[in-house]
């Protein structure tokens, strides 16, 4: 018996003399050493080349980066290669760094399973391996180890983790995050008496089901409980609980959440006495009921965030005694006034979607930090609240769909906190008021929906940082700026349903981030520019119902856009799929374009040679109407004498002064010259039989300056679908301009010889950059 005794003390002596002497001789620094080189093996992918370099056998372990050394036995007592983008796996070797107290591995690709070894490191107190790619379960080593106290392995693929949970038996454990982990099964009933002392417990984003139980209000030190996006099912009430009403025990609780799960019932009511709570996040369940007067005991909370449930009723009076930062009620039914009273602190306010009436309280003004104010969705009334103005650090307004009227004060222009401005949907008038374009910070700016009218300025280039504009039904007239084409970053931009009148910019070709552009319903005349086949980004894009004509472009976005996108037009041609009628065919536009170039060639050369009656003007005009392509194209300013001797004593060709006096001067001759420009570009003579009682060729011109011309020129010297199109038409206004300048009824007036050639030598310029590229 004693011999057994004995003997069996020896056997255990013997083992833990060999235990000790394996362990104080095996397990040096030197072992540290090759279970580190050993993880830098397991490494096949370290883009910052930090351990690859630095991991050598030529410094001691202690000078590694990464690597902390206890000062008293030189062991490894620290890993941390957090951050450093490697991608690798964790060898069995990482189990015999037995000194160590803190390994963080976090923010990085390591993968595969973690190994059983973990269980050797007795001295882990910290432990993070969030933010990687770890599969398979989750150790019973790691779940045990006696002096953990913090364990984050959020953020990686352990699928296999439906018993989790119950595997934790931790009694020193404070912080435990499993978020988004892949977690599934039941909260175990027990697991606050497994886990007692937990501060931290995270499991939002996983696959949790069942209910929380109400044994939860045994982990009494936890401050942060965060439940999130899970299934958590069943009711409040406390015979069924699902927040149980225990929860309200966990006087520490500093953050609560239990947003998106499936929750119903009220809210405990236990829960407006936790007056340790700054955070309470319930939102997406199906809470039901109303907020007590007794929210107001909850002295700490600043975050209350209750959006998408069927919560109702008034928002208690009290709600202002709170230290609230942020307030989130969206999507509920809550109705009565807009709560502000007293919330100096508020940074955020959400109240979209319920039943608010009544008007934004002028009390607004005084929450100074308020950057967020969504009010969208209810039933609030109105002119536009101006004391909003007062809110110096405002990023987001948010007023969509409700029953506001009147004017946009100026004053809007002047916060240049804004970043987000939603305006739409509601009566507002009036033109939109021009200070609002110096906010050049703004991101997103929607007016639709109201009855802004006026016209947009040049200056909505100012709004160089938008990338949403939408402006559609509403009453706004006028032409498009070309200026748009500086709002680069622009990713959705809509002017539909307004009163739009002129051209698309040739210019919107710029905006390459563009994905929607939508300028349906308006009276938008001429092309679709081709620069718009740059917009690689398109695909959605809405020309219909208006009165553009030409040629659809064919290459980039538009191979596939919807024949929708170019419905009910005066005169868009091009591929059937579109539902338009085909082009004029390609070689007749080949030739025909040579042709329109070769008389601006001409007309731009003869240009200058004017002196008297520019007769080459008048030479290219006949042979244009008599003679074949090939004749025009032998045609050179050379020939100008030829043209010298024709005269042109017809009448309309001549001033109006030589019927009368019978003077014969030069500028007579700056007159016959001018109305010749008129004829060669409209291609109509002055005895047209349109022109009759005050209309004339002079005035018929003079009336479509300078936004209609499109709509008088001669379509074979420019058609609408032509490339430069809007720098093309600019020089035709300005030899316009000048054939008015030349054709004035009082001699005098009229501009004399020299300034004529001064003015056409600026336009020749602008001519030849004009077909220079084509
Ligand atoms: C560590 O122990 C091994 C024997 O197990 C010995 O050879 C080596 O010298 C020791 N290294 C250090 C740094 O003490
Ligand atoms: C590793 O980095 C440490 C600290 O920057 C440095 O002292 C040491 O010399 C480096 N070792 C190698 C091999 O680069
Ligand atoms: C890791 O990758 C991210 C994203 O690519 C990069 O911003 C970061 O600088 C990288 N860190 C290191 C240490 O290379
Ligand atoms: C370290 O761990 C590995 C695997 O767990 C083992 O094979 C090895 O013998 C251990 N000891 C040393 C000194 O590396
Ligand atoms: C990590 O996991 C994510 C999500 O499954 C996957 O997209 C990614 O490719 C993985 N990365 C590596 C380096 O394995
Ligand atoms: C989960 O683990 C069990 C054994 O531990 C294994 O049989 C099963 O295939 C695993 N499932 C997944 C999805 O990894
Ligand atoms: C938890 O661990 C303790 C020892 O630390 C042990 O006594 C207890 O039985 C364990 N509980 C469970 C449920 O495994
Ligand atoms: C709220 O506080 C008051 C005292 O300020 C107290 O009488 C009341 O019971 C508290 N309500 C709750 C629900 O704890
Ligand atoms: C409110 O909390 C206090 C402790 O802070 C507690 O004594 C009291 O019973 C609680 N009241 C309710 C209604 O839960
Ligand atoms: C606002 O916040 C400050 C600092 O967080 C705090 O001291 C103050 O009491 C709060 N005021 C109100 C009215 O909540
Ligand atoms: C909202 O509350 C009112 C009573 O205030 C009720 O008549 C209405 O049906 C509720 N609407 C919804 C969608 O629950
Ligand atoms: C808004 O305008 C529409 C159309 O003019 C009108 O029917 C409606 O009553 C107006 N609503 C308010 C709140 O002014």
């Amino acid at each position: 018996m004693e011999k057994a005794s004995s003997f069996q003390l020896l056997a255990i002596l013997l083992t833990s003399l060999h235990l000790l002497a394996t362990s104080s001789l095996a397990m040096n620094i030197s072992t540290d050493q090759s279970s580190l080189l050993a993880l830098k093996a397991h490494i096949t992918s370290d883009p910052s080349q930090i351990v690859s370099t630095n991991w050598s056998s030529v410094t001691s372990v202690c000078y590694w980066i990464g690597i902390t050394c206890g000062s008293r036995h030189q062991r490894v007592i620290g890993l941390d290669i957090s951050y450093m983008n490697i991608t690798g796996t964790i060898p069995p070797q990482l189990g015999n760094l037995s000194f160590l107290v803190s390994l963080d591995l976090s923010y990085n690709y390591f993968h595969s399973e973690l190994p059983p070894e973990f269980s050797h490191l007795r001295r882990l107190r910290d432990i993070d391996l969030s933010y990687n790619n770890f599969t398979g379960e989750i150790p019973i080593g790691i779940a045990t180890l006696q002096i953990l106290k913090w364990l984050s392995l959020g953020f990686n693929e352990l699928l296999n983790g439906s018993n989790a949970l119950s595997i934790f038996n931790i009694s020193t454990l404070e912080y435990l995050d499993l978020g988004t982990a892949g977690l599934t099964g039941d909260f175990p009933s027990d697991l606050c008496r497994r886990i007692p002392r937990l501060q931290l417990l995270s499991l939002d984003s996983n696959k949790l089901s069942g209910r929380i139980p109400r044994i939860i209000s045994e982990c009494s030190e936890l401050q942060v409980l965060w439940l999130d996006q899970n299934n958590f099912v069943g009711e409040i009430p406390r015979e069924l609980g699902i927040i149980p009403d225990e929860i309200g025990q966990l006087y520490n609780l500093k953050y609560l959440l239990i947003g998106e799960n499936k929750l119903t019932g009220s809210i405990p009511f236990t829960i407006f006495n936790m007056s340790s709570l700054e955070w309470l996040v319930m939102n997406l369940n199906k809470l039901e009921g109303s907020l007590p007067r007794e929210i107001g005991n909850m002295t700490m909370l600043n975050l209350l965030h209750l959006s998408d449930n069927n919560l109702m009723g008034v928002i208690p009076y009290e709600i202002g005694n709170l230290k609230l930062m942020n307030v989130a009620f969206s999507r509920n039914n809550f109705s009565g006034s807009i709560p502000c009273r007293n919330l100096r602190n508020l940074s955020t306010l959400e109240l979209d979607d319920n039943d608010f009436t009544g008007i934004v309280p002028r009390t607004i003004s005084s929450l100074k930090k308020l950057e967020r104010l969504s009010l969208s969705v209810n039933r609030i009334s109105g002119p536009f609240p101006i004391v909003l103005c007062e809110l110096p650090n405002l990023g987001m307004l948010t007023l969509s769909q409700n029953h506001m009227w009147g004017n946009i004060p100026s004053c809007l222009g002047t916060m240049t906190s804004l970043r987000e401005v939603y305006l739409d949907s509601n009566n507002f008038t009036a033109g939109i008021p021009s200070s609002l374009w110096n906010l050049k910070d703004i991101l997103k700016l929607n007016l639709s929906s109201n009855f802004f009218d006026g016209s947009l300025p040049p200056e909505v280039e100012n709004l160089e940082a938008a990338i949403l504009m939408d402006l559609s039904w509403n009453q706004i007239s006028g032409n498009i700026p070309s200026t748009f084409g500086g709002i680069q970053k622009l990713i959705q931009l809509s002017l539909a349903h307004n009163k739009i009148e002129g051209f698309i910019p040739e210019t919107f070709g710029k905006l390459i981030d563009l994905q929607v552009l939508d300028l349906s319903y308006n009276n938008i005349s001429g092309v679709i520019p081709k620069s718009l086949e740059e917009l690689k980004q398109l695909d959605s894009f809405n020309v219909s119902f208006n009165r553009l004509h030409g040629e659809i472009p064919n290459g980039g976005p538009f191979v596939h856009l919807s024949y929708k996108s170019f419905m009910s037009n005066e005169g868009l041609c091009g591929n059937p799929q579109n539902h338009v009628p085909a082009c004029p065919s390609n070689s007749k536009n080949h030739s025909n374009s040579k042709k329109r170039r070769l008389i601006w060639i001409v007309v731009a050369s003869s240009l200058i040679i004017v002196i008297g009656i520019t007769s080459a003007i008048v030479f290219v005009l006949m042979r244009r109407r008599h003679k074949t392509i090939n004749a025009e194209e032998e045609w050179s300013p050379e020939e100008e004498s030829i043209a010298h001797t024709t005269t042109f004593a017809t009448i309309g060709y001549i001033a109006p002064e030589y019927g009368l006096e019978g003077l014969i001067s030069k500028r007579s001759d700056v007159y016959s010259y001018g109305i010749m420009l008129l004829e060669t570009f409209t291609r109509k003579k002055p005895s047209d039989e349109m022109f009759t009682g005050d209309l004339n060729l002079r005035s018929c011109v003079h009336n479509s300056l300078p936004d209609e011309l499109d709509q008088i020129i001669d379509a074979d010297l420019l058609t609408l679908d032509e490339e430069n199109l809007s720098q093309k038409l600019q020089c035709v206004s300005s030899i316009m301009d000048l054939a008015m300048k030349c054709t004035t009824n009082i001699p005098v007036e009229r501009m004399n010889t020299t300034d004529v050639i001064a003015a056409l030598k600026k336009i020749k310029r602008k001519l030849s950059s004009c077909y220079r590229t084509t």
